[in-house]
Formats: C-alpha cells, sequence, structure tokens
C-alpha cells in the first residue's frame, strides 16, 4: 500500500477519525495492511489517535522535512516534483548543483535538515541547525539572457516573503536585493547561483534559508540583533514541511507569471513589498560603496541610486549597510 496515500487520506480527514473499513475500502487493501501502515506512521513520528471502534486519526506530524512530509502538503504542478531530502549536507546548494550536471528536472529541490557549510552571499557562511530552519535550494532552467539574472533574484523574494506573510502576523518587507526581514531582522535570506553562456542561463539554483523554529537566545553573537524567526512572531513552533509546500506555490505561481509576461508584475509587486525605495542608503559593491537615494528598480532588476551630487548610479550587486 502507498504510504502517502494513507497520509492523504488521514490528512484530509483531521477533523474525524476515519474508520479501518472506510481507508481499506478507499485504497483497495486488507485491513490487516492499513493496521500494519498505521504502526509503520507512527514509528516515523506520526501521532495517530485510535478510537475504538470509530477509527484512526491524524493528530500530529513529525517535525521532518522529508520527502513525504514535503509532498503531503505539496500542491504545486512542477516545483517540488522532484525533492532530495538528506539528514546532513555541506549545502544543499552542491547537492543541486550535482544534479544539475546530470540533467536533473526544472523544478527540483534539495532539503535538508543541517547545513555543515552552509553558503550566504557575497561568501559568507549561513548558519544552519538542525531542526531550525527551512534549508532549501531549487533548480530552475529558465530560457532568458543571462542579464536579466537579477529579475530571477527579485521575483525569489517577492515569492518567498508572499508566502512567509501568511505564517506572520505583520508583513515581511524586503531588503535589496532580497532579504526578507520583519522589524528590520532577517527571516530568510536568498542566494542565487547561475550558470550561463553567452546568450542564454542553463541553470539557475535558488537557495533559501528561512529562520522558522528558532527561539529566544538561539540567535548568538551578532545574529542576536539582526536575525529573527518565524516562531519569535508568531508565537508558535511552525511546520517546515508546511511552509516548504507555501513556498513553493508561491514561487510557482510568481515564476509562471514571469515566464508568461516578462517581470512587469513582479517588478511591482518588489517594488510594493520593499522597504528599500525611497530610503537613503549605503550600498557596498565589490568596487565602492555608493551613498544615496535608492530610486527604482530598472527592468533588468538592478538598483538605481540618487547620490548627493545628482547622478544616477545603477548597481547590480552588493549589499546595503544598515
Ligand atoms: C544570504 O546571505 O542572505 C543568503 C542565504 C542563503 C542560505 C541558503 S540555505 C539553503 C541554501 N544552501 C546554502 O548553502 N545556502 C542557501
Amino acid at each position: 500500500m502507498n504510504k502517502n496515500r494513507l497520509l492523504q487520506l488521514l490528512m484530509a480527514h483531521r477533523d474525524r477519525p476515519v474508520s479501518g473499513q472506510e481507508i481499506s475500502d478507499e485504497l483497495q487493501v486488507s485491513r490487516t495492511a492499513v493496521w500494519k501502515q498505521i504502526e509503520e506512521l507512527r514509528k516515523n513520528g506520526y501521532e495517530i489517535e485510535a478510537a475504538s471502534r470509530r477509527g484512526y486519526r491524524l493528530v500530529r506530524f513529525p517535525d521532518r522535512v522529508g520527502t513525504e512530509e514535503i509532498m503531503l502538503h505539496l500542491t504545486t504542478e512542477r516545483l517540488g516534483c522532484s525533492i532530495i531530502y538528506n539528514d546532513t549536507v555541506t549545502s544543499t546548494q552542491e547537492i543541486v548543483r550535482e544534479q544539475a550536471e546530470k540533467g536533473g528536472v526544472e523544478g527540483l529541490i534539495a532539503v535538508a535538515n543541517e547545513q555543515v557549510e552552509g553558503r550566504g552571499r557575497l561568501g559568507r557562511s549561513w548558519q544552519s541547525s538542525p531542526e531550525q530552519g527551512i534549508w532549501m535550494s531549487l533548480l530552475l532552467r529558465p530560457q532568458v539572457p543571462p542579464r536579466y539574472a537579477p529579475q530571477l533574484t527579485l521575483l525569489s523574494a517577492v515569492a518567498l516573503a508572499e508566502a512567509l506573510d501568511g505564517y506572520l502576523p505583520e508583513p515581511t518587507a524586503i531588503k535589496w536585493p532580497n532579504d526578507i526581514r520583519i522589524h528590520k531582522r532577517k527571516l530568510a535570506g536568498i542566494l542565487t547561483e547561475m550558470q550561463a553562456d553567452m546568450d542564454e542561463v542553463q541553470t539557475v539554483i535558488v537557495g533559501m534559508g528561512i529562520n522558522v523554529n528558532q527561539a529566544d537566545g538561539d540567535f548568538t553573537g551578532e545574529l542576536a540583533e539582526k536575525a529573527a524567526s518565524i516562531r519569535q512572531y508568531a508565537g508558535v513552533r511552525q511546520s517546515r514541511p508546511q511552509i516548504i509546500a507555501s513556498i513553493l506555490k508561491s514561487y510557482e505561481s510568481w515564476y509562471n507569471e514571469y515566464l508568461t509576461n516578462g517581470f512587469g508584475a513582479v517588478k511591482a509587486a518588489w517594488s510594493n513589498k520593499t522597504d528599500t525605495l525611497g530610503s537613503f542608503i549605503q550600498v557596498e559593491t565589490s568596487r565602492q560603496t555608493v551613498e544615496g537615494t535608492a530610486l527604482c528598480i530598472t527592468d533588468e532588476g538592478a538598483l538605481q541610486v540618487q547620490k548627493t551630487d545628482g547622478s544616477i548610479q545603477t548597481v547590480h550587486s552588493g549589499e546595503i549597510l544598515d
């Protein structure tokens, strides 16, 4: 019997027990097979209540980000079509890169419970402790020219921010280019790595790190002031697989919009959701620090800054200093 179908059935009836008979009719298996699978699920951390004669009710999921748990919540068509789960990895970016080289499909994701060499933007490291967050990379193969790569960076921010808003009492804001913050503290970061030839992007690997269940005191050092988790604002622990499914759903819908209609709607949504535009900023690029007022995003996805001498500088990549 397919364990997922049993889980889906239990999920669909979380408000009432489902009898062994009903399950065996629905899934066309014997009642003994049902009972065996229920025991198997329990061993895997699912809490399933068994009321005598009334049947089984799924009370709680394990807090795992494994393939099955994610699939249970997934409502996408392409994104998440292939899921690679590992308990511990160096970086999920590496897992997806290997898959991309072997011809992995667009929409493939790698998820890990822990990363021991989690990478951030601009060569930084990314703290990815076990159990607490979502450490996930997504493989895309958009057929666009390499100069449009920054658009995908901004698209990722919009998709992720909108998904996370569904779990928070207040909306998040995007800090250019793609930090997701609440009250100026970072909830999530995105690392976009691209392989391209002269004319076309070959692969884009979008790495997302989301702080989910860290409690006060779990962020140490400089992160104590700068980072935040969803739990700290939502007040309760959150289901990581459910959030992953919401992110992929939101991502798929923005990605489809982008592939069909171009960057216009993404640009508008990003501009609406950022707290960067209109502010006086200092951006550190690889060559210099640019100071001025953040004006707008260009059609290619770069940031335009008006400097104090009135001139306008376009910044393609960098970090805004707080
Ligand atoms: C940032 O600096 O804000 C980007 C952080 C990106 C972290 C994620 S976690 C999943 C993926 N694997 C990594 O090693 N990094 C990205």
